[in-house]
């Protein structure tokens, strides 16, 4: 496989009549993509080059580490964890690449595991939003996709994918593109399945994201939202002063009452909680392919069920609803 190999994607999507947006894909790819936008990517690229020519080699899906099978030189496997290294930190997974364990930060596979049973994936064109580098599309792949585009900004998460993707069945339609939701244009009506997993706290304002989301689907369409919930059977929202769990970067954490009013207020149907479970030590932690910090260093040592700032720990919800 060559690397960034979006072609066939823009392609099928000017096949099946939505060849303008297919156009704005190429072009905001190719921008992100620009070298000096991240210091590190040139880096990665010939890291990509480096990695070995395995043969025979097979990607399965079916496990909750996504595994990669194949025959390596001697050399090829001596140099292998090394070159899987220059990608740390591997966050979402986990993987086995040629026999060689890949134990991200997360365990993925529980989040999976959560969702699977609710969503049928046979024959969909699936839209992940924020997909990190690729792991759940996939298992969706694996699941009977027909399609699965993710978008992720990160370029690390999207040169991960690239090492997976590198090995890969040609024929799989599974891309990832370096771009985000502002990539969704209005009434595109396009996907069966539209996931958001771990973005909306991290948007400065939800109910866009939750539209663009619903611009997305076609009629009838299904989203899978999964985000940090406060645990409370008020009407009532946290918006942390500051940080929440060191990161930075958090907005919005409602109750699932004021979950289920923004998404019912975007448009949604059918709006279902599927899931509300706390994060665990078992399912985020520090690990030798993510060496900085993780959940137990966010969580106040006194009282686990506080984070470091005082505010309730982690709780994730996962709602199902469907575009009327
Ligand atoms: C917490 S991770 C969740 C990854 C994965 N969906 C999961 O559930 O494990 C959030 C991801 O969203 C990406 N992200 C942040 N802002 C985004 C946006 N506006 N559009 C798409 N992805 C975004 C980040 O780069 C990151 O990979």
């Amino acid at each position: 496989m060559t690397l960034f190999d979006h072609e066939p994607l823009f392609t099928r999507l000017n096949d099946e009549g939505y060849g303008s947006w297919a156009d704005e894909l190429r072009a905001e790819t190719q921008a992100a993509l620009t070298k000096d936008r991240h210091g590190n990517l040139q880096n990665w690229i010939d890291t990509w080059h480096q990695l070995p020519d395995a043969k025979n080699a097979k990607l399965m899906a079916d496990r909750d580490a996504v595994t990669l099978e194949g025959e390596l030189t001697l050399d090829e496997q001596t140099s292998l964890r090394q070159r899987l290294m220059a990608f740390h930190p591997w966050r979402k997974g986990p993987f086995e690449v040629f026999g060689q364990p890949i134990d991200t930060e997360w365990r993925s596979c529980l989040k999976w595991d959560r969702l699977a049973p609710y969503v049928e994936f046979r024959e969909r064109q699936v839209l992940d939003v924020g997909c990190g580098n690729g792991y759940f599309g996939w298992r969706m792949i694996h699941a009977g996709a027909g399609l699965v585009l993710g978008l992720d900004p990160f370029l690390l998460f999207l040169m991960q994918f690239e090492v997976m993707r590198r090995y890969a069945d040609p024929a799989v339609a599974h891309y990832v593109l370096p771009l985000t939701d502002e990539a969704i244009p209005q009434r595109l009506n396009a996907f069966d399945v539209t996931l958001s997993m771990g973005v909306l706290y991290h948007r400065t304002s939800p109910i866009d994201h939750l539209q663009s989301l619903w611009h997305s689907l076609r009629p009838g369409g299904t989203l899978v939202l999964e985000t940090l919930i406060i645990e409370s059977d008020d009407l009532t929202c946290l918006v942390p002063e500051d940080r929440y769990a060191k990161m930075r970067n958090v907005w919005f954490i409602p109750s699932t009452r004021m979950l289920k009013l923004w998404v019912q207020r975007t448009g949604f149907r059918d709006v279902q909680i599927i899931d509300v479970s706390p994060t665990t030590n078992e399912e985020q932690r520090r690990t030798a392919w993510m060496t900085f910090e993780s959940l137990a260093d966010f969580l106040d040592p006194a009282d686990p069920n506080r984070t470091i700032e005082g505010h309730p720990a982690p709780v994730r919800a996962m709602i199902l609803a469907r575009k009327g």
